[in-house]
């Protein structure tokens, strides 16, 4: 069983100042030039230093990189990976592959969108818990496996969910 891990505390914020995000932007077009095949990488650099992409940098991005804003803003509406607003405090990925679901993650997924009051790919009304799908953790052994802020559980049964919530975000920390 992985190590129970408190996302709490050992997941960073994703979070950035707007400061923060142009300092990112800036080290990214360096690092990265200006070449148009090195879009996707300078988008997921961003998105994993400041959490998201903030649809304001678009018009900087495509300007770097001599596209249009349309041509942007469609490679990040293409890949349901990208955000374009900053993320929720918690995010909870629900393994939906085969193993997974052969082992009750269509339950388990259920009683997280029950608890968490939103379905896949939604958020919970005070916007502090995220829902989304994910395919395959490397736990099929033990699944059904899901992540909290990126930290792996396996054998995650709907009481056990509600145990690594309660430690993860206590909801009078929310
Ligand atoms: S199918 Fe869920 S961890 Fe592999």
């Amino acid at each position: 069983m992985p190590a129970v891990a408190n996302p709490a505390v050992d997941t960073p914020s994703v979070q950035a100042t707007q400061a923060a995000v142009d300092d990112i932007l800036a080290e990214l077009f360096a690092r990265l030039g200006d070449r148009q095949d090195q879009l996707l990488p300078m988008l997921h650099g961003l998105q994993d230093s400041a959490g998201y992409i903030p649809p304001d940098r678009v018009p900087a991005i495509a300007a770097h990189f001599n596209l249009s804003r349309a041509e942007v803003h469609g490679v990040i509406t293409f890949y349901h990976y990208f955000r374009t607003e900053p993320p929720p405090r918690c995010v909870v990925q629900v393994c939906r592959a085969e193993a997974c679901q052969s082992m009750g993650s269509d339950s388990l997924l259920e009683h997280a969108e029950r608890t968490l009051g939103c379905g896949l790919h939604g958020r919970s009304a005070d916007g502090a818990f995220g829902l989304e799908p994910v395919y395959c953790l490397g736990q099929c052994a033990s699944a059904p496996a899901l992540t909290i802020n990126e930290a792996v559980f396996a054998r995650v049964s709907p009481a056990r969910f509600d145990a690594l919530m309660a430690a993860a975000m206590p909801r009078e920390a929310v």
